[in-house]
């Protein structure tokens, strides 16, 4: 049992360390991040002082797009994502400490005007927990104090409550959840739950893009129970293989690690500490149907394997279902393929399941039709009409 004479939990430690960091900026949580000069323009001086992020995830979003920012602190990415989103998005931060928040809420006016329209808002949780709302359990249990057994276990049930009835962040209602520097405080027995929370609220064919410090071999325990340490964004850091697998666990497709710094942001007992922003895709789950579609690998690498299991050789025509050839089309993975059409295409009514894991080629009479016979001139231009013709 946990007595008053040891260390805080690092959840605690990093809710002190991130207070006071709100009310005077504390240089050795920062981490030297080149943002865009022109979107900080309108963004108060007090913003940018007490900026304690690692990337810049905000780089990577599109206007219209509903953004999260998992521990917005004192509001930077957020009031950033709103230039980006513009008026026609949205962008919510969540963060789970007072301090921080009451910054970031007072200066959103500010930033509104400035912009000439209001995206923003802040709400209090823990990004672990994206369904429990604090500020409204916290009005509930002033309401009625907890004292013994009894109302702490009812307390609970107001928890399960709350995240059915007035979910902090709903299900499926996001476009791209963002975060800075935050991941890595979460405890290690909450990371899993994390993931799963960003892949939650995430809507099908949303995106995650996360800067965050991770290190290049496991931290020791000793470390991990360190809590400056950990508030200061070091223990709590996971191996870098490892933070790419947590969002493939999660249900994550097309992950891919858009920065790594070359040069540690801090070396610790010879473990080194760095800067990455992943990017990690929703929607690979659903049903899969034969629509005689099939996409060519272009290289450079022989094969390839993707999250869903298929494997696929340079230059091979491979057949796939509709759903399979629907995510290729998109980012990240269009570039790479080649797509073949039927040509005559199939009713998606008269389609049937398909299970295309196991790499089976598509013959080309098989796009064609079996009775295909055409006898053509030659075309007009054979390099896809870029220059000379032959
Ligand atoms: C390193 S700072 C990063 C702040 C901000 N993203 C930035 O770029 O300046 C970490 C922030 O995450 C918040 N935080 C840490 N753990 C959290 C958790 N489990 N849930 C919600 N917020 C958390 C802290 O209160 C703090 O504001």
């Amino acid at each position: 049992m946990r007595t008053s004479t040891q260390s805080p939990r690092p959840e605690a430690a990093t809710q002190q360390r991130y207070a006071a960091a709100a009310k005077a900026p504390e240089a050795a949580l920062c981490c030297p991040v080149e943002y865009n000069q022109d979107l900080l323009k309108i963004i108060p001086r007090e913003v940018i002082e007490k900026d304690y992020g690692c990337g810049d995830p905000s780089r990577h979003l599109k206007p219209g797009e509903i953004v999260l920012d998992l521990g917005s602190g004192t509001g930077k990415i957020c009031f950033i994502a709103a230039q980006v989103v513009g008026a026609q998005g949205r962008v919510i931060g969540v963060d789970m400490t007072d301090d921080m928040l009451e910054v970031a809420r007072r200066h959103a006016p500010v930033v509104a005007e400035r912009l000439g329209f209001a995206n923003v808002e802040f709400r209090k949780g823990r990004i672990q927990d994206l369904g429990l709302d604090l500020e409204i359990l916290d009005a509930e249990l002033r309401k009625h104090p907890m004292a013994g057994a009894d109302t702490f276990l009812r307390a609970q049930e107001l928890a399960v409550d709350l995240r059915i009835k007035h979910p902090l962040v709903e299900t499926e209602s996001v476009d791209v959840v963002v975060s800075n520097c935050v991941l890595n405080l979460v405890e290690p027995q909450d990371k899993r739950q994390l993931f799963h929370e960003i892949f939650r609220v995430l809507r099908k064919g949303g995106r995650a893009v996360i800067s965050d410090i991770v290190s290049d071999e496991d931290v020791p325990d000793l470390m991990q129970q360190d809590p400056a340490l950990w508030s200061g964004c070091i223990s709590g850091a996971l191996r870098e293989d490892v933070f790419l697998k947590a969002f493939e666990d999660a249900g994550f497709y097309g992950i891919r690690l858009l920065n790594r710094d070359a040069h540690p942001w801090r070396t610790v007992q010879g473990i080194e500490f760095r800067s990455v922003t992943v990017e990690a895709f929703k929607g690979k789950q659903g049903d899969c149907f034969e629509l005689n579609q099939a996409v060519v690998y272009r290289g450079p690498f022989r094969e390839v394997l993707d999250d869903d299991g298929h494997r696929l050789r340079r230059g091979d025509r491979v057949a796939v279902c509709d759903k399979t050839f629907q995510l290729y089309r998109k980012a990240p993975y269009a570039e790479h393929f080649e797509f073949i059409e039927p040509r005559v295409p199939l009713r998606t009514e008269d389609a049937k399941p398909y299970d295309c894991a196991h790499g089976k080629l598509r013959h080309p009479r098989e796009t064609k039709g079996m009775e295909y016979d055409a006898t053509t001139e030659a075309a007009k231009c054979c390099d896809g009409g870029n220059g000379g013709c032959c």
